[in-house]
């Protein structure tokens, strides 16, 4: 059977995560959310105290990391050395942690074998930041998904509002714009759109019409 892949790429809080998984399932294809993968290994290390600039101690750290991705009712689940973490990724700290270790060569090459692994096995749409740049540079279909830093800090603010937490707009901007900075500044794939990406700006798009303008394109890239 063939194998179809999909990449979708952008910075943090444009929604990738949220389409790309309506966008998967509608085309039946797995979702594949690499940021989650950065988030394990950052999670590890900050369990054993090791910071990003202490680059013995994650060498030796990553030859005992084993990061899986699993389905368990049709929610896709990590599995660090077995342990089902997924419930620990989204929180705020370790997010930034995943941005700060993510520049690392050994860290971005223990999860671009993982994630070429995944896509070569199974059709994937899969998002992050360089799978069209680099983890899947011949995928059927890339996307460049964007929205205005603004736009991307509201529905955050109104995001962690509506789940009680106490928050403040400007610095949830802040904090975007840093990510922002560092995911597209540093050296080693860069977050950047991929030559032949479609470029999408969501910033006052539906979910709904992202995710049909996206499943479309796929269904006619892919002759599904
Ligand atoms: O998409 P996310 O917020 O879960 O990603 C967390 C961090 O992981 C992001 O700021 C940078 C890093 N990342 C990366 O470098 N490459 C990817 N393909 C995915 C994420």
């Amino acid at each position: 059977m063939k194998v179809y892949n999909i990449a979708i790429d952008g910075p943090a809080g444009a929604g990738k995560s949220t389409v790309a998984k309506m966008a998967a399932a509608r085309l039946g294809f797995v979702y594949v959310d690499t940021g989650s993968m950065y988030r394990a290994l950052a999670l590890y290390f900050m369990r054993l105290s090791i910071k990003p600039g202490d680059m013995s101690a994650i060498g030796d750290a990553l030859a005992g990391i084993d990061v899986t991705l699993s389905h368990r009712g049709g929610e896709q689940v990590v599995l660090l050395n077995g342990e089902d973490v997924s419930q620990f990724l989204r929180a705020q700290e370790v997010g930034d942690m995943a941005s700060a270790f993510s520049p690392l060569a050994p860290v971005r090459e223990k999860l671009l074998f993982l994630q070429r692994e995944l896509a070569e096995r199974t059709s994937v749409i899969m998002d992050g930041r360089d799978i069209g740049t680099t983890v899947l540079p011949n995928a059927d279909l890339k996307i460049y998904l964007t929205a205005d830093a603004k736009v991307r800090a509201g529905r955050r603010y109104k995001e962690l509002l509506e789940r009680g937490a106490e928050c403040d707009e400007e610095e949830i901007l802040k904090g975007i714009l840093a990510r922002d900075a560092q995911d597209m500044e540093r050296e080693i794939s860069p977050l950047r759109q991929a030559q032949d990406a479609v470029l999408l700006d969501a910033s006052y798009m539906t979910v709904d019409e992202v995710v049909s303008f996206i499943v479309n394109l796929a269904r006619e890239r892919c002759g599904l």
